[in-house]
């Protein structure tokens, strides 16, 4: 099921994130902010404790379209829906708080992802030289809802 995220599951959201990613990792530190300071929605995919992926949402106050911060599924539940339900639940949220879009980086060369975003309904807007830490150009993509 899924669910609003709380501090007991720093443990496991750290975890997913260091086995999900190489670089522009989000640290336990920054999660706690996301998780007690607020501007921000974190849902979780719960499987009677066992937390398979989180989506994590930042807002700005003033924005009118709301930006998917990061999505990780562990590597042995991916391929079950599991990222398209987190976003889902994240398109949801922005809505219930009366936001009108939803914007995104992804990698560029990341086709899977880029994938899942378009089946969503998410369209391409522009291309972000040198987004990442490690170089890799970014990908815009944006959903009015
Ligand atoms: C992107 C990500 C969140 C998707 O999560 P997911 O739960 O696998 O998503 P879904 O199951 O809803 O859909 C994934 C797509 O990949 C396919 N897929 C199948 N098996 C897969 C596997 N073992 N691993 C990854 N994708 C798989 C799915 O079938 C689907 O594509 P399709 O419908 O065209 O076949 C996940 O792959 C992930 O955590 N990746 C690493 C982190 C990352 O790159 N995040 C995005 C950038 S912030």
């Amino acid at each position: 099921m899924i669910r609003a995220a709380h501090i007991h599951d720093i443990d496991q959201l750290e975890e997913i994130e260091n086995t999900s990613f190489t670089s522009d990792l989000i640290s336990r530190r920054q999660f706690r902010h996301f998780l007690t300071i607020g501007h921000a929605s974190l849902f979780v995919w719960d499987d009677g404790g066992h937390i398979a992926g989180y989506i994590l949402t930042a807002f700005h106050s003033q924005r009118t379209a709301a930006r998917i911060y990061s999505i990780a599924v562990r590597q042995n539940d991916r391929g079950r829906g599991i990222g398209a339900a987190l976003l889902k639940a994240a398109e949801n949220d922005v809505r219930d708080k009366g936001l009108a879009a939803i914007t995104l980086e992804v990698r560029a060369n990341d086709e899977n992802t880029i994938r899942l975003y378009k089946r969503a309904g998410y369209t391409p807007t522009g291309q972000k030289q040198a987004y990442y830490e490690d170089g890799e150009d970014a990908l815009r993509m944006r959903k009015d809802l």
